[in-house]
């Protein structure tokens, strides 16, 4: 007789891209990093999760040749394992703290690439992407401060006709801060469950 599988240990096919831009030294949590890993944590047992800690990858400036040779070669080295991430995800996660009211400097790299990915012969990346969800995971003083990153962060899916998967959004400040936002640790439970409207 068919088994119904258990709701805990669905396994749905959803692979989930954390991409964390946090720029803390190695081995200091994060209070964006601790409350993803929370969302993270409420997932079906056995959903796929791949982590990539940006700040401590090689990734190389984004030069702009739109104008000049107009293509670009395929990446290498660790912006390779970053397309090869991105093509391999339904779920993709900016796991995010707002620095200037912005994304860190890691996270802004990796989307700058995207321009050269669009244009890399061989890599139907814009026709991959819209079959993708994005999701921001971030945290800063206050709310207010964090919605220019945010409405950032949705152009930008809706530019690659990505699904919006929505912001989970925290406050932070030094590390553990996060703890204390009881709303920001109850809305992470359910954040990854729905897929992107
Ligand atoms: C370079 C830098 C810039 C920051 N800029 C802002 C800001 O514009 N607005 C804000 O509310 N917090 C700002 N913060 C505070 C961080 O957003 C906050 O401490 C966040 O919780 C850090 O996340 P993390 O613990 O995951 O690294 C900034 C912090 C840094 C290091």
């Amino acid at each position: 007789m068919p088994q119904t599988p258990s709701p805990n240990l669905r396994q749905d096919g959803r692979h989930f891209l954390f991409l964390v831009g946090s720029t803390r030294e190695p081995g200091h949590l994060g209070n964006t990093e601790w409350l993803a890993r929370q969302a993270a944590a409420a997932l079906p047992e056995g959903t796929r999760q791949t982590w990539q800690p940006l700040a401590r990858l090689q990734l190389p400036t984004f030069v702009d040749r739109r104008h000049t040779s107009g293509s670009y070669a395929p990446p290498t080295g660790d912006m390779a394992i970053l397309l090869e991430a991105t093509l391999a995800a339904t779920d993709i996660v900016f796991v995010a703290p707002v620095y200037w009211y912005g994304l860190p400097a890691p996270l802004k790299t990796y989307i700058d690439h995207w321009s050269a990915w669009m244009r890399t012969p061989g890599v139907a990346f814009k026709e991959a992407m819209a079959q993708k969800t994005l999701r921001l995971v971030t945290t800063s003083g206050d709310r207010a401060k964090a919605q220019p990153m945010i409405d950032s962060v949705r152009l930008c899916a809706q530019f690659l006709g990505m699904a919006d998967g929505g912001v989970l959004w925290g406050k932070g400040g030094p590390p553990n801060a996060v703890l204390a936002d009881a709303e920001a640790t109850a809305h992470a439970a359910t954040f990854l469950e729905a897929t992107g409207a």
